[in-house]
């Protein structure tokens, strides 16, 4: 059995976006008790300062830095912090509505694309050559199952998932021979606090549907595992693509549903 990696001095920094909840704040936690130095990013202040209190307070090393992916200034001046990082989980997304492809607001499909897409971009455009300098750097994407296959009411979600999935794949392709990996990681259901109640404008029923009669959805400490996983294989494993869902999803479309 190989035993996790621990980070070097040069790679200890990880940057987690969207880590004011959910898989994102999961994942910082797991980061920081295998032994980075998390640095959490989000929009909202308060929750990601809580979160790097309740880390410190672990005895753990968490620092929060208030930031929108989709702002490339933004996230251009954050980048400036740091000569070398070690990890990067683009985990920031989520989707917004199911309408058909027939009526679904381009809006939408724009801030989904902006979101998903245009924030990873950024993040790993700005990040790169700090991840390349530590000698041993990986990013990770978190994308999705829809990533990979679609499903009625899902395009706009799909379609941006794609794109981070390809994108993911092409960086793997375009930096081979440098040192940073690139993992993308898949889920499939996941019940966590936000993602269908955004994606249901703040209705409440309709998120609970989503998971209804599902005996175990995964949890976010279930991809945050996962995420942790992968990040500390040795350095020159890359795993490509992980994708997991729960037992009773057989696919986007397929769930067992006890009613
Ligand atoms: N839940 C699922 O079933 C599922 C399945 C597969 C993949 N995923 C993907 O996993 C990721 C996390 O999902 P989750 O379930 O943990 O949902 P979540 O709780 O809604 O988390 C989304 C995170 O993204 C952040 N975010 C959104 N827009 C942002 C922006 N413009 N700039 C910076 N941060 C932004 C949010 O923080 P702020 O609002 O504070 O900025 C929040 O922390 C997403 O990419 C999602 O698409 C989720």
């Amino acid at each position: 059995m190989t035993a996790p990696a621990t980070p070097s001095a040069a790679s200890r920094i990880a940057v987690v976006t969207g880590a004011s909840s959910g898989i994102g704040a999961a994942t910082a936690r797991q980061l920081a008790a295998a032994g980075y130095r998390v640095v959490l990013t989000a929009r909202r202040k308060d929750r990601i300062e809580a979160l790097a209190e309740e880390i410190n307070a672990a005895g753990h090393s968490a620092t929060a830095y208030t930031l929108d992916v989709t702002d490339r200034a933004a996230v251009d001046e954050f980048a400036t912090a740091f000569r070398t990082i070690g990890v990067l989980v683009n985990n920031a997304g989520g989707a917004l509505g199911t309408d058909p492809v027939a009526t679904g607001a381009p809006e939408d499909w724009r801030r989904m694309y902006e979101t998903n897409v245009i924030g990873t971009l950024n993040m790993t455009q700005a990040l790169l050559p700090a991840l390349t300098a530590s000698g041993d750097g990986t990013v990770v994407v978190v994308s999705s199952t829809a990533g990979h296959a679609t499903y009625e009411g899902g395009a706009g979600y799909v379609a941006a998932k794609h794109g981070a999935h390809v994108l993911a794949e092409t960086l793997r392709l375009e930096i081979v021979g440098q040192p940073v990996r690139v993992i993308e990681i898949a889920p499939g259901m996941v019940k966590t606090d936000e993602f269908s109640l955004n994606r249901f404008g703040g209705d409440e029923e309709k998120a609970a549907k989503v998971y209804e009669g599902v005996a175990e959805p995964l949890t976010a400490d279930d991809v945050a595992d996962t995420i942790a996983w992968a990040v500390t294989r040795p350095s020159h494993v890359n795993v490509d693509l992980l994708v997991l869902r729960p037992r009773a999803q057989a696919s986007n479309t397929k769930v067992h549903r006890e009613l």
